[in-house]
């Protein structure tokens, strides 16, 4: 039997994004996001830390691979490039990648799926689940420190759960700050958009975002500023060892929840913290979030290093719509020979009598 793998190009992904809505797509996955982790078990499902190459042969860059194991079920693994000088030299976003899952009965390629909407969605996805657990319920006022790709995608999924009035912007390149408001004409937000300054924003903000491609060792983002007393920092760029964008003097002021403990602890905010000054993981958040409901009252961090459970939710949810709208090709990828003991069947000519 050839079974064949679905694969979901990024034309495909756009087309699925463009049936179903934009809008009702990050809703889907806000709760799909959410319903998972509530059902996170970690004896059914197992998520190793990510590993992968990084270099420095004329760029700085990266190649990681993220697995996770649905136990009975499925293995997905996102392998995720990243390549901060792509955008200027090669006109390519930093983040290149794609998602692949198998079928743990057989090996078998399910699925084949690209990788870079869906990271930008399920990263502005988780970045709505923490900070409506951890920011004050009527923010209204949200900060942007880094305008590209991925600011696109938080904006759009905190506007989902707040009612954003005002955006305030900082980039430290002038073209990617004044490009971002055209970037996010789809959205069509009722929101004021507001060029700024990393100052300005920390003082006046409810919610920030920092998603930088701050280089290794450079961090952090600021120092000794003043900061509104309940700010909820989402922490996105902060994901490799030596890379961070937030100082240790506001993460110990703040309760910092990271998406995968263990992880962040090598490359994400927690790299800079002891054990005991780090609050809850993602999963304890979301499962018993009564009990931090005193964090919306204080500064808190959501530290976002990627947490590969974010990534089968998006694919898994991709697969779905992609039925639903009947999108994607079926290609017979893998070498079935008509003889499993034999590779070479192919080339057996017929005997003839
Ligand atoms: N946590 C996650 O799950 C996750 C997922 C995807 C990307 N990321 C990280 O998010 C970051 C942004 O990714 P992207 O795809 O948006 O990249 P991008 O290249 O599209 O945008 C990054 C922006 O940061 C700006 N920047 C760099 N240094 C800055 C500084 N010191 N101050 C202000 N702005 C600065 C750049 O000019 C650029 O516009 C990267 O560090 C990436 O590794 C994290």
């Amino acid at each position: 039997m050839k079974e064949k793998t679905l694969i979901l190009s990024g034309d495909d992904v756009n087309s699925i994004v463009e049936a179903y809505g934009l809008n009702k797509l990050m809703d889907t996955l806000i709760k799909r996001t959410t319903e998972s982790i509530e059902a996170y078990d970690i004896d059914k499902t197992e998520i190793p830390i990510r590993s992968g190459f990084n270099y420095d042969i004329n760029d700085p860059g990266l190649v990681e691979w993220m697995p996770v194991h649905k136990k009975g079920d499925e293995v997905v693994i996102k392998v995720v490039g990243y390549h901060p000088r792509n955008p200027q030299k090669f006109d390519l976003p930093t983040i290149l990648s794609t998602i692949s899952s198998y079928d743990t009965t057989t090996g078998h390629l399910k699925g084949l799926v690209d990788g870079v909407l869906l990271t930008a969605l399920r990263t502005g996805a988780a970045s709505a689940v923490a900070s409506r657990l951890l920011a004050k319920e009527d923010s209204s006022v949200l900060g942007l420190i880094g305008c590209g790709a991925q600011a696109v995608t938080q904006l759009h999924a905190l506007s989902r759960v707040f009612d954003i009035k005002k955006v305030l912007l900082f980039d430290v390149d002038h073209t990617a700050l004044k490009s971002f408001p055209d970037r996010i004409a789809m959205l069509d937000l009722d929101t004021e958009i507001i060029l700024s300054n990393t100052e300005n924003i920390l003082k006046t903000c409810d919610i920030v975002c920092t998603e930088t491609s701050i280089d290794v060792g450079t961090g952090p983002l600021f120092r000794n500023l003043e900061t509104n007393d309940h700010l909820h920092i989402n922490a996105i760029g902060s994901d490799f060892p030596g890379k961070v964008e937030l100082p240790l003097d506001f993460l110990k002021q703040s309760l910092v929840c990271p998406d995968f403990l263990e992880q962040a602890k090598i490359e994400g905010e927690c790299q800079q913290l002891q054990d005991s000054e780090i609050g809850p993981d993602f999963s304890e958040l979301v499962k018993h979030n009564k009990k931090y409901e005193f964090g919306k009252n204080q500064r808190t961090v959501f530290d976002s290093t990627g947490w590969a459970l974010e990534d089968q939710i998006v694919m898994d949810l991709f697969l779905d719509l992609a039925q639903e709208f009947k999108i994607g090709r079926e290609i017979a990828i893998e070498n079935i020979s008509n003889d499993a003991k034999n590779p070479y069947n192919f080339m057996l000519k017929t005997v003839s009598v």
